[in-house]
């Protein structure tokens, strides 16, 4: 079956129609003439599968990813960098208009390398096959380099067949330093595990949640802070991106007094806008996060930071008038309503609101919106070559 690519969707795939039906077709761009399977048939639309390219889209480029036709990584890898920033960017806006939220998003900060940036990536070892999950699937796609993780995690891909996995998972953390940190889920024996520490910059292996060797955490240095990372806390993947927002939230901050920092990790939020206000609260779900938040406090000499280990909707007594500005940089499921709803009884002056998925933080600006005004928006280029984009809203009082 012949198609004509039409437009990406929100989810970077291609969009076509067979007899009015909308098609959506991974991996391809708009105006690419394509020979298709369908693979999918629902009531509403179908899914396809490029059979052959009978003509590429202009806005295609040369992809340097070997992996890239069956990888469920980076959709956008086939596009050059200006069309992935400004799929983005419209991506975002055409969101927000649909959802009647009236503000126009005008820029996307670029990121500063485009490939080898994450400082984190996370493998599937199957029947001692080692690699990522395909598309959607839980087929496994065997690699051995990633085009977008860090060089000093790409050494190690490599060699990781040498720890004798047959099934399991492994995470790779990387700090500033370059030094490493393994995470290991497997019931299996690990082996040569005196071979990768003579030869790798490795600070600490984790088997199980129990320390195999070295540290269960690492130091890791932002804007001239430094944080504790346990094994298990989160910490954002693009150490560039994560600087410029810390900068973002500076500058909203300056005129802030007290800081409620909900969903804070390891602190990091809290500890770069303390020097700006009065006095910070962060909360966060993880115990380890907010251990290593305590720890950090300390590091960062910072006295005027102070934590919880809650569920966020566990404490809307703390969210109070007390408070003037409100962080709130959640997983991808967004905001608990209860929390939203608190925050507006309150009256609380100012919202930074920082999201990793646009679909939870349009339905969170929508709870807002009769209250709260944005008053800026950026798109930071955080998880460059994939779809997915990391927003970062200031909200005030209408
Ligand atoms: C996107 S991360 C942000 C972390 C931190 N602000 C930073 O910049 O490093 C979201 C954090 O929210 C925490 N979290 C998830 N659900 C939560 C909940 N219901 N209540 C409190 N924290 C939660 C996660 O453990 C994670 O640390």
């Amino acid at each position: 079956m012949e198609i004509e690519v039409i437009k990406f969707d929100n989810l970077g795939r291609g969009i076509g129609y067979i007899n009015n039906k909308i098609i959506f077709i991974p991996k391809s761009v708009p105006g690419d003439i394509l020979k298709i399977d369908i693979v999918k048939e629902k009531k509403n639309y179908l899914e396809g599968r490029i059979k052959e390219i009978i003509k590429p889209s202009k806005l295609r480029k040369k992809v340097l990813c070997p992996y890239f036709a069956s990888c469920g990584g980076c959709d956008l890898l086939n596009i050059s960098l200006s069309e992935e920033l400004e799929y983005k960017l419209h991506k975002i806006n055409a969101i927000l208009k649909k959802n009647n939220i009236n503000y126009e998003v005008k820029e996307i900060i670029k990121n500063s390398n485009e490939y080898y940036y994450r400082n984190k990536i996370t493998l599937k070892v199957i029947n001692k096959k080692i690699g990522y999950y395909q598309g959607k699937t839980h087929n496994l796609l065997e690699i051995n380099n990633c085009l977008v993780a860090r060089k000093s995690i790409n050494a190690l891909i490599k060699e990781i067949d040498k720890f004798s996995i047959i099934n399991g998972e492994v995470t790779i953390r990387c700090n500033n330093k370059e030094e490493l940190l393994i995470i290991i889920n497997s019931s299996d024996k690990l082996a040569n595990i005196e071979y990768f520490v003579s030869n790798y910059n490795i600070v600490g292996i984790v088997l199980n949640g129990k320390c195999l060797y070295g540290e269960d955490y690492f130091i890791h240095s932002v804007n001239n802070h430094l944080f504790k990372i346990s094994y298990n806390a989160f910490f954002q993947v693009n150490d560039y991106i994560s600087s410029y927002l810390f900068n973002l939230i500076n500058k909203y901050t300056t005129n802030s007094h007290n800081v409620l920092d909900l969903y804070c990790g390891v602190g990091a939020l809290s500890l770069n806008v303390s020097d700006n206000v009065l006095s910070v609260l962060g909360v966060e779900i993880v115990e380890n996060a907010i251990k290593d938040a305590n720890f950090n406090k300390g590091l960062n000499k910072k006295e005027n930071v102070s934590f919880i280990c809650s569920d966020t909707k566990n404490i809307l007594n703390k969210i109070s008038k007390t408070y003037d500005t409100v962080i709130l940089d959640p997983p991808r499921c967004g905001v608990d309503e209860k929390v939203l709803k608190k925050i507006i009884d309150e009256n609380i002056n100012k919202i930074i609101y920082v999201s990793c998925d646009p679909f939870t933080l349009v339905r969170d600006l929508k709870i807002l919106n009769d209250n709260y005004e944005i008053k800026d928006f950026h798109l930071l280029d955080m998880f460059t070559w994939s779809e997915h984009v990391e927003s970062f809203c200031v909200l005030e009082k209408r």
